[in-house]
């Protein structure tokens, strides 16, 4: 049923004869706009993470245009709110610290204001989940518009993937394979254009993640972020926010549990990244979905992986475009999916897919042809990690995934960084490495840090991969047999916390076990022993935030935030 003017949500700011409604237009005309620009119209709010320091999304400003350019070829009223600029590589002590902050920002953007439908603009890691968590929990008509991966990295010849490449070649710099005069070469040719990171990473898993969810207009995930059709999926999405806002199609229409379903197949197909479980979880707890870690296993077990992208596979999202991205990918993986699913341009997956092909069946498999047999994501429990961990098999050494090592213990990661390269650390390529307190609360944040760097004197005997236990997250372009999200985490007394160096662990990924070789006794021996360190906030938002966030099984998302109940609109007298 088509909405009317009078029951547009900003109808409440701009409609009406009292004294409010005459403030709102005439500051709305305080800015050059006639009342024609915006009476009867749907007020669409462009939300836009650009800063200068998030260089991902540097050709927002640009795209934010083109989105108004739409949205007022439609008869919309386009608005501007610029959010939080979570970005990866400069906010520390994590980005994943302020996801939560962007989702509760975008939320409180769109309730407090006259706004009828958004348009969601992000793509660097963190401000994909953080955009939709707070789109789902207003739930207002919503488009999510991925910033699109950088184009190919090039050096010497060879083609650059972001992140994958950096690890690589920092190894073989600390092996002493690279000069400094060759590293600096890299520096200028791994990141040569807008966009997020072009390997197979957070970024490139999440955008794809929104797309398969149904949130992104069809084809929208895999459009390098300089193509012009990326410009034309911009306006597009201005054009289709109007269409939906008189549709009144919402969040809630598109994100059913068969939806998350789909999105957690097309991550195994994609070999998507670790950190993907931790937001799909958040994602569906914003819809009233609980997604338990057991339903990514069971998925995985029977989900080829067929996308042949970095850091699994040879390829990069640039290749993925050209070979029919991920509609191309999704109508391979039709049989696995719910096609009946409904999407933003009001039609189903299956739908917008039918006329998809593959054009290089090298960097999109078939599936009869995967890159792996299983998806790219695997759940370890044990009694190191009782509520879960995980792993990505595909992009670590296969002969670590049948593992049994004597750990060397970490306590925290500045230890880590202190002891690693030590001469006299007791370490062989045996060993597995355990980080300490570099969960949710004790990173805090739950910094990227698990791929922990193998030891100098390993390196230069040649190791490139060890089995690495934390309770940290590893960025989705890393790569390595690296346990991680350990919950619950070391910092509140999970078992990890009661590793000490010498313990013998053992990775079974056949049986999905992770398992300490310890008695009960001494375990328990050790817990009574344990003694918790001081929180890391004592104030501000980082108090807000170690008082309310969930472990890493649970998403991570703030216990207040999950769907409960309806929040009220605000009085607008
Ligand atoms: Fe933004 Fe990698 S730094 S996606």
């Amino acid at each position: 049923m088509r909405k009317s003017a009078e029951e547009l949500r900003s109808r409440r700011w701009f409609g009406g004869d009292d004294v409010r409604a005459f403030g709102h237009r005439s500051r709305a005309k305080q800015m050059g706009y006639a009342t024609s620009d915006f009476a009867d119209k749907p007020v669409i709010g462009i939300i836009n993470t650009w800063s200068d320091l998030t260089t991902c999304h540097s050709h927002f400003r640009t795209r934010a245009e083109e989105v108004k350019r739409g949205v007022w070829q439609a008869g919309g009223f386009a608005v501007e709110l610029p959010a939080m600029p979570v970005n990866e590589t400069f906010m520390k002590p994590s980005p994943m610290l302020y996801r939560n902050f962007l989702a509760m920002e975008t939320e409180e953007l769109l309730r407090s204001q006259p706004i009828d439908g958004v348009v969601l603009m992000g793509g660097c890691d963190k401000t994909t989940p953080g955009l939709l968590m707070g789109a789902i929990s207003m739930n207002l008509p919503a488009i999510y518009l991925p910033a699109g991966p950088m184009l190919r990295g090039n050096w010497n010849g060879q083609v650059l993937g972001s992140g994958s490449d950096v690890w690589k070649y920092w190894a073989e710099k600390r092996a002493g394979n690279i000069s400094d005069c060759e590293w600096l070469e890299l520096e200028d040719g791994i990141a040569r254009s807008p966009g997020h990171c072009m390997t197979m990473g957070t970024a490139s898993t999440m955008t794809s993640m929104a797309e398969t969810l149904g949130m992104t207009l069809p084809g929208a995930a895999s459009i390098p972020a300089v193509d012009a059709n990326h410009s034309r999926m911009a306006s597009a999405c201005g054009r289709r926010i109007v269409e939906m806002t008189w549709e009144d199609l919402k969040p809630s229409d598109i994100l059913t549990t068969a939806a998350f379903e789909n999105a957690i197949t097309a991550d195994m197909a994609i070999g998507g990244s670790t950190n993907a479980i931790i937001h799909l979880v958040a994602l569906a707890g914003r819809a009233g979905i609980k997604l338990d870690l057991t339903k990514f296993d069971d998925i995985s077990r029977h989900t080829p992986m067929i996308a042949n992208l970095r850091p699994s596979g040879e390829y990069l999202m640039e290749d993925f475009y050209y070979a029919g991205g991920l509609k191309a990918l999704l109508k391979e993986i039709g049989d696995l999916l719910n096609l009946d699913c409904l999407t933003v341009n009001g039609k189903t997956l299956g739908e917008n897919v039918q006329t998809a092909r593959v054009t290089n069946s090298e960097v999109i498999r078939s599936i009869n042809r995967p890159v792996s047999a299983r998806g790219g994501t695997a759940v370890l429990y044990g009694n190191i990690a009782p509520d879960g961990a995980v792993i990505k098999p595909t992009a670590a050494d296969p002969r670590l995934l049948q593992h049994l090592g004597r750990a060397v213990v970490f306590e925290d990661y500045e230890q880590m960084l202190a002891r690693i390269d030590d001469d006299d650390l007791a370490v062989d390529e045996t060993s597995v490495l355990v980080l300490q307190n570099a969960g949710p609360l004790g990173g805090p944040g739950m910094p990227e840090w698990g791929m922990l760097p193998i030891p100098k004197k390993l390196l230069a005997k040649g190791v490139r991969d060890m089995v690495r236990i934390s309770d940290a997250r590893m960025s989705g372009t890393a790569y390595g047999a690296c346990v991680l999200h350990v919950s619950p985490e070391s910092f509140i007394g999970g078992p990890l916390a009661l590793v000490r160096d010498g313990d013998l662990i053992e990775l079974d990924m056949s049986q999905r076990k992770l398992d300490l070789q310890l008695s009960d006794e001494e375990i328990s021996r050790r817990r009574a022993a344990w003694k918790p360190q001081p929180p890391r906030y004592a104030r501000g938002y980082g108090a807000l935030y170690a008082a309310h966030v969930k472990q890493a099984n649970e998403g991570c998302d703030f216990d207040f935030l999950e769907r409960v109940t309806e929040t009220a609109e605000p009085a607008t007298e």
